[in-house]
């Protein structure tokens, strides 16, 4: 990794991601456990979840460690205390945070005093745990990642702009249908361009989902009013209308292609009531391997690969 933290996509390397998924499928497969014994991770998080926090907790649980979850009230992050105070902190009692925040900027701030490393559990900008997670899923469903056709549709949100980037690095086409005005951010998109020059992929955008989900291998979405973005949902709801995917539009896309959704979903929203039960879903299975792509990345941060692995007997 780059540096002693994961807050984008952007601080990981395509043998980095290549390295994750690898040990993310071993823990899977095998079982290790006490590879963190004793290690503490501290889960500060300003907005509710249910499979970041628990896949953070279960994770440190199996691997000897644990987590401690401090709640909204109980920190209030730059309320009440300053957000250098929190890593400050926070870095003489555990060897690691997750956290999520509302603004990237408190992630960013977090990290920049922490002297342990800062995982992002989710932010407004990007949710990488997320995106790594998907791209584990996708090489079990699929066997390969290099070459196939990811396309994106709705919002330009934190999950899209961790997908692209990490697409793009992985070697997937991505391609991304949002309405004018929720497209995915220059400065990221110009990053991922980078990145897709190197690996040899294109990357699309535009306002046409069909053209996006054209023949493409997996088909993405995520709600179109996310966190913290509640007072906009009526402006956003309008926005997005021609947005959902249902069957007709899942239709347009490869014969198996796999349909995903990082959840929770707004059913009858950005996904047609079903269609998320339907064969090609795969969102339990990207809920699950939160678990384990999570377990590889902190045996990464907090010790890599000199912590002996032991397996289950
Ligand atoms: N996908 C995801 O991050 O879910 P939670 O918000 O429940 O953690
Ligand atoms: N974009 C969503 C993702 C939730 C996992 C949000 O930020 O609320």
């Amino acid at each position: 990794m780059k540096g002693k933290d994961l807050l984008s996509i952007a601080d990981l390397n395509r043998e980095d991601i290549s390295l994750l998924i690898s040990r993310a499928i071993e823990l899977k497969e095998e079982g290790w456990r006490h590879s963190l014994s004793e290690k503490v991770l501290a889960l500060v998080f300003e907005k509710p979840s249910l499979r970041t926090r628990v896949s953070f907790e279960i994770a440190m649980r199996q691997m000897g460690g644990y987590a401690i979850y401090l709640s909204p009230a109980e920190v209030g992050l730059g309320e009440r205390e300053p957000v250098p105070d929190v890593a400050r902190v926070l870095s003489r009692y555990v060897d690691a945070i997750a956290a999520r925040t509302f603004s990237h900027e408190t992630l960013e701030l977090l990290a920049r005093y922490a002297d342990v490393p800062v995982i992002n559990a989710l932010s407004d900008l990007e949710h990488p745990c997320q995106a790594l997670a998907d791209l584990l899923t996708i090489y079990e469903k699929k066997g390969e990642l290099e070459g196939l056709t990811m396309a994106y549709v709705g919002d330009g949100n934190n999950v899209a702009n961790s997908l692209m980037l990490a697409s793009a690095l992985a070697g997937i086409h991505f391609r991304i249908a949002s309405p004018a005005g929720y497209q995915i951010r220059d400065d990221l998109l110009e990053l991922a361009r980078s990145y897709a020059m190197e690996s040899g992929t294109e990357i699309l955008c535009t306002e046409d989902p069909r053209q996006a989900v054209h023949e493409a291998d997996i088909v993405y979405t995520d709600v179109w009013t996310s966190m913290g973005q509640e007072d906009e949902s009526e402006k956003r709801h309008r926005a997005f209308s021609g947005y959902q995917i249902d069957d007709e539009l899942l239709a347009q896309a490869e014969e198996g292609a796999i349909l995903m959704h990082p959840l929770p979903a707004h059913q009858g929203e950005e996904v047609a009531r079903g269609v998320l039960d339907s064969p090609q879903s795969v969102v339990f299975d990207q809920a699950e391997n939160r678990m384990h792509l999570q377990k590889a990345l902190l045996a990464e941060m907090l010790g890599g690969l000199e912590i002996p692995l032991m397996k289950y007997d």
